[in-house]
């Protein structure tokens, strides 16, 4: 049977500066993206329907446990991207797509989004379409502000909406550490819990609008020490205010080694960048030692973004 394999990768957000919200409802961003090595993995088979599955990467964090907050109806991101292409391109909206998840769900660090990315280039494949980058990247952004960052990968600023994207060069390999928590936390609760934090706090200074000049310097060197203390995210307060218990293992983490600490995303997932590889298993040790998350993921960045692993006629 006719199938091809793409997986696509988690990010952590190094710079999220949260602008104000737009008519449409978006804020605008200045939003430093880093691609890191945890995949979730998409085939798509041909089928004479659309359908979806979910399971458990091999060894994912929690076994599964949080994969029923994955929708297998036509609100599954990827089918949402499976079905757009369709459309696009005009054929038929055909295909088995089978997620294997090792990225964590409604954690922060655009799972969903991977998948979406995911899809697209394997239905892109299966179907012949071969749509040109540019158009991939197009139908990419109208599936979601983060979705055209997995297609793309390694280090990137996305403006607007944080889909309009200028890759940032940069050296070397930056080791992070992830402590999930129990539960997700939905991106839009977080957006709304940002504008409301805002709204209460009077003379509040404006958010910046450009990549700081310092995260600039310490990607350009590769310099982990450098970085850390200049990683910053303004949906950080959202998610403490959201979920209070997560500043104790912000605050466990930079105790244990941790170069830099902070929320990934809309949370609820603590990332943390350490100097080396073993210094990140210390940390992970440490924290799971602590009974401070549900599970710990240990990751290097940047990455790659969404790439086919096997296509059509190929076998593992
Ligand atoms: O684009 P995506 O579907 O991933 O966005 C999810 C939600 O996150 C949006 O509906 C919006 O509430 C919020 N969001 C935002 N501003 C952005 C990106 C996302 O307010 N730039």
């Amino acid at each position: 049977m006719s199938s091809v394999t793409v997986r696509a990768p988690a990010k952590v957000n190094l710079q999220l500066s949260v602008g104000a919200r737009r008519p449409d409802g978006y804020h605008d961003l200045v939003n430093v993206f880093q691609a890191v090595s945890v995949y979730d993995e998409v085939t798509a088979s041909a089928s004479d329907e659309l359908t979806v599955e979910v399971v458990a990467a091999p060894g994912a964090p929690g076994r599964g446990a949080d994969l029923h907050g994955v929708p297998l109806d036509g609100t599954n991101l990827a089918v949402r991207a499976a079905r757009a292409l369709a459309e696009h391109a005009g054929v038929p909206a055909a295909a088995h797509l089978s997620i294997r998840k090792a990225i964590p769900v409604a954690a922060g660090m655009a799972g969903g989004s991977a998948d979406a990315a995911a899809a697209l280039l394997a239905c892109d494949a299966l179907w012949g379409t071969q749509l040109p980058q540019a158009e991939l990247m197009g139908l990419a952004a109208t599936l979601g502000a983060d979705v055209p960052f997995a297609l793309l990968g390694h280090t990137a600023v996305g403006f607007g909406r944080g889909d309009q994207l200028s890759p940032v060069l940069g050296r070397g390999t930056f080791n992070w550490v992830f402590a999930l928590a129990e539960g997700g936390l939905s991106t839009p609760a977080g957006y709304a819990e940002c504008d409301r934090l805002r709204a209460a706090a009077a003379g509040e200074p404006a958010p910046r609008s450009e990549v700081h000049p310092a995260l600039l310097v310490a990607l350009r060197a590769g310099d982990a020490a450098a970085l850390g203390p200049v990683l910053s995210n303004d949906l950080q307060a959202a998610a403490l205010s959201l979920r209070p218990e997560l500043a104790a293992v912000l605050a466990a983490g930079r105790t244990h080694g941790a170069l830099g600490a902070l929320i990934s995303g809309s949370g609820p997932t603590c990332a943390f960048l350490v100097a080396s590889a073993p210094a990140g298993l210390d940390l992970a040790m440490a924290l799971t030692a602590m009974g401070m998350c549900r599970d710990v993921i240990r990751a290097a960045g940047p990455v790659g973004g969404a790439r086919i692993q096997r296509g059509p006629g190929e076998t593992s």
